[in-house]
């Protein structure tokens, strides 16, 4: 399998460092992965031969620095360059998220699934905003879309909702879907400190970002929420039929009292089905100790689904932080080799 890399931050740095370490072992279970594009935003790696990425993650310390050197030769290197050679089965899309339009990772993919390419994106943006057509697009020309990655990383909710609730309708999903957030309201509720201490102190393990506000206003959980409902619902929803609250009101009183009442406030994304609609909400909820979600602590996931046919599953875990996240693209590249 030829693979075309963009986007060579933390997760796809990542990435060709598990590809690199897991190769052997990946060969004898008759996946041979060969990258022969590595793409940032102004310069990349192209060897039709295959590029050596062992070589590559020798060149640096601890794998996390690996560069592209700045030549003029490596700036022609372009996603567009890639997507006109056509000389890749498999695409990983790796860019930043664009929240507004999921561009040019949406354009990017869309070429790829076109050409026949498959593609492996860990990009929510792309997802958000256009997954009917890019799944569509994926349909038309026999190619898989694999977007493990964008709801969860590691935790397998988007496979656990559509390869494990095959043939059944799922009518409600139910998770918590950010490890930020969640991390933030356990200190809050361990320590009795402010959400801005517990914000600072997230900050400074590296769990939220200098700007947290995509993780604690609850974007970040409604990007997933929207994703699983239109993936494994089959539905067509949008950002804006969601109602979205996030974690930044709560007090110290609130949790106190909710832990008094043997309660915990989790940020939760639920989709129910109502009748004939669907309710779609963002918000933090108390919820009491018999409920599966109540024990999903620190920076962990989770997503519940509910069906007619086979009931309940909830999924709990997965690691998180880029190895976690390439390790999910890395899944869903190697169900794509097995298919
Ligand atoms: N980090 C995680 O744990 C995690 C988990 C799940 C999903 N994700 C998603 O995975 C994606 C990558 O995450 P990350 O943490 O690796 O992000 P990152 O460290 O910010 O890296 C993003 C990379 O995209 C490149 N890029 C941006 N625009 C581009 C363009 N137009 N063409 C080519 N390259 C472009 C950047 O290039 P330059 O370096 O040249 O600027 C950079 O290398 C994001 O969409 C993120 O939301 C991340």
């Amino acid at each position: 399998m030829r693979i075309g890399l963009i986007g060579y931050g933390g997760v796809g740095k990542a990435l060709i460092k598990l590809i690199t370490e897991k190769s052997p072992a990946l060969k004898a279970q008759g996946v041979n992965l060969e990258v022969i594009y590595i793409m940032g935003s102004k310069k990349g790696l192209y060897n039709p031969q295959g590029i050596n990425c062992a070589q590559l993650l020798a060149a640096s310390k601890d794998g996390q620095s690996i560069t592209i050197e700045d030549t003029d030769e490596n700036r022609e290197i372009t996603p567009e360059f890639m997507l006109q050679n056509k000389d890749i089965d498999l695409l990983v899309e790796l860019t930043s998220t664009n929240k507004e339009t999921g561009e040019p990772a949406r354009s990017y993919i869309l070429k790829a699934l076109e050409n026949k390419i498959h593609v492996v994106t860990g990009n929510k943006g792309p997802i958000v905003h256009s997954y009917r057509e890019l799944a569509q697009a994926a349909k038309e020309n026999g190619v898989c879309l694999g977007i493990g990655c964008t709801c969860g990383g590691a935790l397998p909710s988007v496979n656990g909702g559509t390869i494990e609730m095959a043939g059944s309708e799922v009518y409600s999903i139910e998770g918590v879907l950010n490890g930020t957030t969640n991390y933030i309201l356990k200190e809050m509720e361990d320590t009795g400190c402010t959400y801005g201490t517990a914000l600072e102190k997230a900050k400074a393990c590296g769990i939220a970002e200098a700007n947290p506000s995509f993780d604690v206003d609850g974007w970040d959980t409604a990007f997933k929420l929207l994703i699983l409902t239109n993936v494994v619902m089959k539905q067509d929803k949008k950002l804006s039929d969601i109602q979205i609250e996030g974690i930044t009101g709560l007090t110290p009183e609130n949790i106190q009292t909710a832990r008094a009442e043997g309660k915990r406030y989790k940020l939760i994304g639920r989709t129910m089905r109502e009748g004939e609609t669907l309710q779609m909400v963002v918000r933090p909820e108390k919820l009491d100790a018999e409920h599966l979600l109540y024990h999903v602590d620190g920076k962990n996931k989770a997503v519940r689904y509910e069906s007619d046919t086979l009931g309940e599953l909830t999924l709990i875990g997965g690691a998180s932080g880029t190895t976690a996240a390439a390790a999910s693209i890395l899944r869903d590249i190697i169900s794509i080799c097995s298919r």
